[in-house]
């Protein structure tokens, strides 16, 4: 059985095949992502973990639209995004994609609310009930009764729940997190993470990379990676009995090359395409 790959019965939101991101450093190339494949589900909840220089990053920001593969496919629902002229992918970013970093990356200008309607200012259309729906995320992450304070009115904790419900204000395919609770202080990142439990319950795919052992535990599964490659694969509830590890690669440096299914191309021999970095990102959540 092939554990990178689509589960029967289960909706694909974010399918990578055979994804290989290459950065060019002096004269080596470096593959931080190497004929990468791995299929995220609907109402999935992964945490993605791995050692400083591993991918992780060049992972989210792939699975973001923030950067493009050297070369490779990768769908959203179904729809390939590593061909889309920049202006539908940035447009499909933000219809598609919900953001949150460890920073927070709050207007300090805006208030609660309009910090959650930010992604939608940038739409073309204002899609009807939207502002309800803002109000419903405020009070959904507890800050119903702060609806016009400012960022800086507010702590770190209160200041990420505004960031998770400005991220889910276009109802996104996939909710990134980028060390989330990376900022915060245990007791406060536990009411975060307890969110996120919540979200995941209610059906949220949740995508979080983060490098502490005890966040990824929080998660339904973790997708460890090394050296571009999956290293191992662990599904089902961290900590419960029953918790499955389908895969535990024998030899990091050939694990891709020699799953099942997983693409035969050799590290070096699927290098191909322009280098080019990251044009844009999306520091705020928003269109960038
Ligand atoms: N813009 C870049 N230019 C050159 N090399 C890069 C760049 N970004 C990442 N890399 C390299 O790609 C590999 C993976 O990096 P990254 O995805 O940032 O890892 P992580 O987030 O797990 O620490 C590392 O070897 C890193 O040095
Ligand atoms: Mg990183």
């Amino acid at each position: 059985m092939n554990d990178t790959a689509p589960q029967p019965g289960k909706e694909p939101v974010a399918e990578l095949n055979d994804v290989t991101r290459t950065y060019k450093m002096g004269d080596e190339l470096v593959n931080a992502l190497s004929s990468f494949s791995f299929t995220f589900h609907r109402g999935e909840y992964w945490a993605i973990m791995g050692s400083s220089g591993s991918g992780k990053s060049t992972l989210l920001n792939l699975l973001g639209c923030i950067d493009r593969p050297t070369s490779g496919s990768y769908k959203i629902r179904g729809r390939e995004v590593a061909s889309m002229d920049d202006d539908t992918l940035s447009t499909f970013r933000g219809k598609e994609l919900g953001f949150i970093f460890q920073s927070y990356n709050l207007l300090p200008q805006l208030d609660v609310l309009e910090n959650i309607l930010m992604p939608v200012m940038y739409q073309d259309e204002v899609p009807e009930g939207i502002e309800d729906r803002a109000l419903h995320l405020a009070e959904r992450v507890g800050l119903g009764g702060r609806l016009h304070h400012r960022p800086t009115q507010l702590s770190g904790g209160q200041q990420q729940r505004v960031a998770i419900a400005r991220s889910l204000i276009n109802d996104p395919a996939l909710l990134l997190a980028d060390e989330a609770t990376g900022n915060l202080d245990s007791r406060t990142a536990d009411e975060i993470l307890e969110l996120f439990d919540e979200l995941h319950d209610e059906g949220t795919t949740i995508l979080l990379v983060t490098h502490e052992q005890e966040v990824g535990e929080r998660a339904e599964n973790i997708l460890r990676l090394k050296d571009g490659l999956v290293e191992s694969v662990h599904r089902g509830r961290r900590g419960q009995s029953g918790a499955t590890e389908l895969f535990e690669a024998s030899t990091p440096s050939t694990a891709a090359a020699t799953r099942p299914g997983a693409g035969s191309a050799s590290v070096s021999g699927s290098v191909s395409g322009s280098v080019s970095g990251p044009s844009s990102g999306p520091s705020t959540g928003g269109k960038a």
